[in-house]
């Protein structure tokens, strides 16, 4: 299927990041979100990032007005009938996702290819909830979708080779690079990223290192653009223990276990970045790291 339009739900941190690079590739693309408020403030982002690039002089006012002007935000599911090729970039919960599902696939047209962004469920609990898992496959992009190269375009045991296909043209389209991965929980990138960013905070926890000693000798000895810790705040530490519980509940194996530090920050409220503390303090002209004292 030669996709032209795309419909991505939900305009949050990976939503806004894959409409714009739909649209900056000359997609078609409808933007929904659950209520005008969020939908506003998801294209408040990609308005900020263009205008960014064109104060950069990376982009002119009129190709960052065209990218706008293919973006098409909408409350309305019924917005999405048309499109070739839909992506889920909703929260990170199987019941909520399952329950959308079932309301599009009476709506989007016969023929279009349904995918998830879900960076650790597995996909075949999504497909099996439609009435068309063959075309079903996971498009799982990375933090932020504007600037890293990859796509794991993963097929699970009922997608067929049309929608697979589809899937990797797709992401050649966004000139992403694309890997194949297997269905399975965290697939390629988080089955390995995560472990390592428990270990850090393991690594933390028996002394081996301060938080930002840890930082500094992955950034200079392992040529990381971040280190662990400011890796861990700016994914998320809500976000990163919910992907290592869904893999330990997976595979049951100790190295995806999230650690008593982890477990009582995310208790506390320090999320990371978006909540202004998390390893580190945001509130200050520069990130201070904290020790969590746990
Ligand atoms: N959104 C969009 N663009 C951003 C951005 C953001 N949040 N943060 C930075 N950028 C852009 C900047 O605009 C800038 O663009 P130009 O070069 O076109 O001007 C470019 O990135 C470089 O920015 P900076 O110089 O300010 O910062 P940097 O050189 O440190 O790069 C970074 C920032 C790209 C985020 C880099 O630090 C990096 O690659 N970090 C690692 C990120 C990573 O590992 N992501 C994967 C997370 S895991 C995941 O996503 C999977 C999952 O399921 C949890």
């Amino acid at each position: 299927m030669d996709v032209t339009k795309v419909g991505v739900l939900g305009a949050g941190l990976m939503g806004h990041g894959i409409a714009q690079v739909s649209a900056q590739s000359g997609l078609d693309v409808v933007l929904r979100e659950v209520d005008q408020e969020t939908l506003d403030k998801g294209v408040g982002k990609i308005e900020k990032q263009l205008g960014r690039a064109v104060e950069k002089g990376k982009l002119e006012q009129a190709d960052a007005d065209g990218v706008l002007g293919r973006i098409q935000g909408t409350t309305d599911c019924g917005d999405l009938a048309d499109c070739d090729l839909v992506i889920e970039a909703i929260t990170e919960d199987l019941d909520l996702k399952v329950e959308m599902w079932k309301e599009l696939d009476g709506i989007v047209k016969d023929g279009a290819v349904l995918a998830t962004n879900t960076s650790s469920l597995a996909v075949i609990d999504q497909a099996a909830a439609t009435k068309r898992p063959e075309a079903f496959i996971g498009l799982h992009f990375f933090n932020p979708v504007q600037m890293m190269p990859l796509l794991e375009v993963i097929r699970t045991v009922t997608t067929g080779d049309e929608a697979y296909k589809t899937g990797l043209e797709f992401g050649a389209k966004l000139g992403k690079t694309v890997v194949e991965a297997k269905d399975k929980t965290g697939f390629i990138v988080n089955r390995l990223l995560v472990p390592y960013m428990l270990d850090a905070i393991r690594a933390f926890e028996n002394g081996t290192g301060s938080i930002e000693e840890i930082d500094i000798a992955m950034k200079g000895g392992a040529a990381h653009p971040m280190g662990p810790f400011t890796l861990l705040d700016f994914v998320g530490l809500d976000t990163t223990k919910s992907i290592a519980d869904i893999m330990f509940d997976e595979y049951r194996e100790t190295r995806f276990a999230a650690p008593p530090t982890l477990r009582k920050m995310v208790a506390a409220g320090y999320f990371g970045k978006k909540s202004g503390r998390g390893f580190y303090d945001y509130s200050g002209e520069k990130p201070v790291a904290v020790d969590p004292g746990v």
